[in-house]
């Protein structure tokens, strides 16, 4: 028989797979390359005519030129500063959109949570070991 202590650490473990199935890799650490591959393909599709190949972000436009308010698509690659985010904060700017333009929109009725954590996992593939290490609430160290 489990004790009433017993059952909630097991609905404690089971909560926890299930967030850890959805947020798949850790923020620092690499995820595994099938993950990485199926994230570059939704990339590809999604997030490529504005982020670009490789994640390396619009072109910027001048100032002069640019329509009030339009702001271009910054990279993801490690030159920008998509890193500074944790995993979380990652997935979620991309399940509810930024709110500065509507450019960036909410994917939430497009792509699902896990596929929205396997995009992440693709752009950290963009990073360097060293920027990766240095992901999240660890950048201010690394600047
Ligand atoms: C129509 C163009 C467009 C598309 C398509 C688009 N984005 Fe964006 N994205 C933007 C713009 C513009 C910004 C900048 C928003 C801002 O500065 O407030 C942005 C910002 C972001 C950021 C914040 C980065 C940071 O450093 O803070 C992330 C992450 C992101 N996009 C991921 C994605 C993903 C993943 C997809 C595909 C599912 C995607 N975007 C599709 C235009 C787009």
């Amino acid at each position: 028989m489990l004790t009433i202590r017993g059952k909630f650490r097991i609905c404690g473990c089971l909560l926890l797979m299930c967030f850890s199935g959805v947020t798949g890799a850790e923020t620092g650490k690499m995820s595994d390359p099938e993950t990485v591959a199926l994230g570059k393909k939704l990339y590809e599709e999604y997030c490529r005519v504005c982020h670009q190949k490789d994640g390396v972000g619009e072109p910027s436009i001048p100032w002069s030129i640019r329509k009030p308010g339009y702001i271009t698509a910054m990279p993801l690659n490690e030159t920008s500063h998509a890193w500074h985010h944790s995993d979380e904060q990652l997935v979620q700017a991309i399940l509810d959109g930024l709110r500065r333009t509507n450019r960036m929109p909410a994917w939430r009725n497009v792509i699902s949570e896990k596929e929205a954590s396997d995009i992440v996992a693709y752009i950290k593939s963009l990073w360097s070991p060293k920027i990766l290490a240095c992901q999240g609430p660890k950048h201010m160290s690394c600047m």
